[in-house]
């Protein structure tokens, strides 16, 4: 059974969330990161009798919030990723294995395995890029029918992307032509979209969500994970790369190079980017709005 009562509650510091002494067979070691502000998410390790060690990721607070939903994502996937394991062994290529998830009326907290010799990927190339979608793809074909991951058809994107594009008109009305052509590109594209077939997608992959072992690369932080065409990934990497410590310029010129500049379905690549941009624009990350800007001039002179 997945959700197990948790069994006592432990003030352990004076900042972040209370985490649990025990859930389950597991006892709270210690926590990973020390409270921060612009973190949504508590992270504290547990162990079983074995001294075997599992990272707790852990949500507090109402449960109609939107990051309780993504971390409920993250833990479905997770449990799908499990199915996998017999079936589909990429020795490059991986993901932590699920160990199990607790809630309360007010938390939810997901467990997966601990990757001791933890260290985040300095940089990453084009080559492990195409290997981790190769990846994806791969389990992707084993999960479909477990019907327990999301889709993004082409209408949530008609849908979304117009709402981020007023959003981001009202945001900065100054560059309204330029969302509003950024959003008609992404509808010019839609019907040879739809004439893909849908495949697993982590829509997040940047050097953080990638830690290595043993010459491994684990992909974690699989949050946002749903079933959406190809071009998604390869668009949502290149806006990550827009920050500078997420990615070497050496990387996204090349992803950039690979996928907006060059081949026949450049177009397709590029209007998806475009859409990428109407969403950080509306939601205001901070960090990547001017980029986001540069980026939406280099890519309409390429
Ligand atoms: N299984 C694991 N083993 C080792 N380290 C991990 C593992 N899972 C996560 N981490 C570390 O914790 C960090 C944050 O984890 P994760 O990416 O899942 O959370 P997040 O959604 O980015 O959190 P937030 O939104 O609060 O920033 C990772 O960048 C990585 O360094
Ligand atoms: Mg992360």
């Amino acid at each position: 059974m997945d959700i197990t009562r948790i069994v006592t509650l432990n003030m352990f510091t004076k900042i972040g969330q209370a985490m649990p002494q025990e859930l389950g067979v597991y006892k709270f070691v210690r926590r990973v990161f020390e409270y921060q502000p612009e973190k949504t998410y508590d992270f504290a390790l547990y162990q079983d009798e074995a001294g075997h060690l599992v990272l707790a990721k852990m949500w507090t607070g109402n449960i109609k919030n939107l990051d309780f939903y993504w971390l409920k994502n993250e833990t479905e996937i997770y449990k799908a990723l499990a199915q996998t394991v017999s079936k589909y062994k990429n020795i490059n290529v991986s993901a932590p294995s699920y160990k199990g998830a607790f809630h309360t009326s007010n938390s939810f907290i997901l467990l997966i395995d601990y990757l001791v010799e933890d260290r985040n990927l300095q940089d990453l190339s084009v080559d492990d890029f195409h290997s981790i979608q190769l990846y994806l793809h791969q389990v992707g074909r084993l999960i479909v029918g477990t019907r327990r991951v999301k889709s993004r058809t082409w209408w949530y994107f008609v849908l979304s992307g117009f709402v981020n594009m007023c959003v981001s008109i009202i945001r900065d009305p100054c560059y309204s032509v330029r969302y509003m052509r950024a959003y008609s590109a992404l509808i010019k594209v839609l019907p040879q979209y739809c004439k893909e077939s849908l495949v697993f997608t982590h829509r997040d992959i940047k050097r953080e969500n990638i830690v290595m072992q043993q010459g491994c690369l684990y992909i974690i932080d699989f949050q946002l994970a749903v079933f959406t065409n190809k071009y998604v990934e390869v668009a949502n990497t290149i806006i990550h790369c827009l920050e500078k410590k997420r990615a070497s310029a050496d990387f996204t010129r090349a992803l950039m190079r690979r996928y907006l500049r060059e081949g026949k379905e450049s177009a397709v690549y590029k209007a998806f980017a475009y859409y990428a941009v109407l969403y950080d624009q509306a939601i205001s990350r901070a960090s990547t709005t001017e980029e986001n800007r540069i980026f939406l001039n280099s890519i309409e002179q390429s």
